[in-house]
């Protein structure tokens, strides 16, 4: 007979919580992964277990919408600072944005990208940018690694042009034959740009023309834009930070149409409406804005109807000093989240607003899946990775910037009280976050995700009409 399997670790006296289901069980996880999950007495025996009594068990959170700012802007953040934040956060892997300096463009700024991400508390995927003058650099991008593309269809931090219509479609058609997802940042320029001009001629400098600068119709006409050459070409896509209830119908529309599109939330839009530019003045300031009342209503349905996928942040780190202006077209825009999302959408779970299901499928689940993760992340299941967060439901806190592990000091829901935080997390079966304390030695832990994705080509509807086939010249005569 062999020996009996041993467990690295048993995990016991918590709550299982899947996307579907809560009941009491044990987990074992052998070499960084899930061995099976039941009664603690049929499992295996293990060289250490752990009692979390009184503790809910999650897939630690996805979070597909952050940024690092490393290369380039480090006194923003960094990749210690800021995967430190997601592990405090209950959040395990992160999918980093390429508005840093230089630009994740090239396979020379990818290289950059990842030996700053060798420091990684946790697991992560590096974005791509997808830009007017990078087209053909996208293959190199996906040989080297990357878990996906961000496209900027409006202009943000970093001031990256946003590509013409003509070089999207171009970029969406070569990512399609590789399948990865394109996430958008979907608020058209050219609208924003003659807004924010006449805006300024007027005089305006008060927080409140931020959102008069950009109206919800620059996120629809984006939205639908994207949609249509996704449909075209066959990409995947994803619509980051939706902000109002009107880009619903073209999302909708669109998922109707058999269009590979998710989107995403972030807890901001759920949770702040207009009164914010009044209580938070410059603070409040980020792309897309909070927006009015309706807006927030509109986006809980969506989330209800399964219209919305899922939450992310946009960990948007900025200094006091560059958040803190008079002059609102010269503040910083964004704030951090990755830290704080867990703690606030649980206490939105304590408030009856959703269920713990449905918080795990949208923050893990559903992302997991949208990136080709699935079920190595996003899952409990067994064979998946040990990406585990702990939480207890009923721990109340209060959010202060000046106890984040992010560099960025300053956020918008600074004072808020919550109920429900993250007490410890494990990424690939190793505590990274203990007791409300980073481990110190799990720096450099985390690894790119890239090789573990899958996300099989789709097929074109249009493959005979792309530019690779109409440009193509044959060899043979007639
Ligand atoms: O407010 C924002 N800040 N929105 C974005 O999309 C980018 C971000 C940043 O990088 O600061
Ligand atoms: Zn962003």
């Amino acid at each position: 007979m062999t020996n009996p399997t041993i467990a690295d670790l048993v995990i016991s006296g918590a709550t299982v919580v899947t996307d579907a289901a809560s009941f009491d069980a044990a987990v074992a996880i052998k070499d960084g992964r899930i061995l099976a999950i039941g009664e603690e007495r049929a499992l295996p025996s293990a060289r250490e277990t752990f009692d979390a009594t009184g503790l809910h068990l999650l897939p630690g959170a996805i979070d597909v919408h952050v940024h690092f700012r490393e290369p380039g802007y480090t006194h923003k953040e960094d990749w210690q600072t800021g995967t430190a934040a997601a592990a405090m956060g209950g959040v395990t892997t992160v999918f980093e944005m390429p508005n840093v300096d230089p630009p994740t463009a090239t396979p020379e700024g990818l290289a950059l990208k990842q030996e700053a991400a060798k420091k990684a508390h946790v697991d992560y995927g590096l974005y791509g940018l997808l830009a007017e003058d990078n087209i053909d650099q996208l293959e190199a991008l996906i040989e080297g690694g990357v878990a996906g593309f961000k496209c900027f269809m409006g202009n943000t931090f970093g001031n990256l042009p946003s590509p013409s219509t003509g070089a999207m479609l171009e970029g969406f058609e070569i990512v399609a034959q590789h399948g990865l997802r394109i996430a958008l940042h979907a608020e058209t320029a050219s609208i924003m740009a003659r807004r924010e001009k006449r805006l300024q001629a007027a005089g305006r400098t008060d927080p409140l023309a931020h959102l008069a600068s950009r109206p919800a119709v620059v996120a629809v006409e984006a939205v639908s834009r994207a949609a249509i050459l996704a449909e075209w070409t066959g990409a995947r896509i994803h619509i980051l930070h939706i902000s109002s209830a009107d880009e619903l119908r073209p999302l909708r529309e669109a998922k109707l149409r058999g269009v590979d599109i998710t989107g995403e939330t972030c807890p901001h839009y759920l949770l702040f409406d207009e009164q914010a530019y009044a209580d938070h003045r410059s603070v409040i300031r980020v792309n897309p804005p909070v927006r009015e009342r309706h807006h927030q209503d509109g986006l809980w349905q969506g989330l209800y109807d399964g219209t919305i996928d899922m939450i992310a942040t946009d960990h948007a780190p900025h200094t006091p000093a560059e958040k803190l202006r008079n002059d609102i077209w010269t503040v910083d825009c964004g704030f951090p989240g990755v830290e704080t999302q867990m703690p606030l959408m649980l206490s939105q779970v304590h408030a009856g607003r959703l269920s713990l299901s449905d918080y795990v499928r949208l923050t893990s689940t559903k992302p997991a899946k949208a990136f080709g993760l699935y079920p190595a992340k996003g899952a409990l299941l067994p064979g998946s990775d040990a990406d585990i967060t702990l939480v207890d439901l009923n721990r109340e806190d209060t959010i202060a910037a000046a106890h984040f592990q992010s560099r960025s000091k300053i956020t918008p829901f600074e004072g808020m009280k919550v109920t429900g935080m993250p007490i410890h997390t494990l990424v690939r079966g190793r505590f990274i976050m203990k007791d409300r304390q980073i481990v110190g030695e799990s720096k450099g832990w985390g690894r790119s995700v890239h090789r573990i994705q899958r996300m099989p080509p789709p097929q074109p509807k249009n493959s005979d009409q792309t530019l690779a086939a109409v440009t193509r010249v044959s060899g043979r005569s007639r």
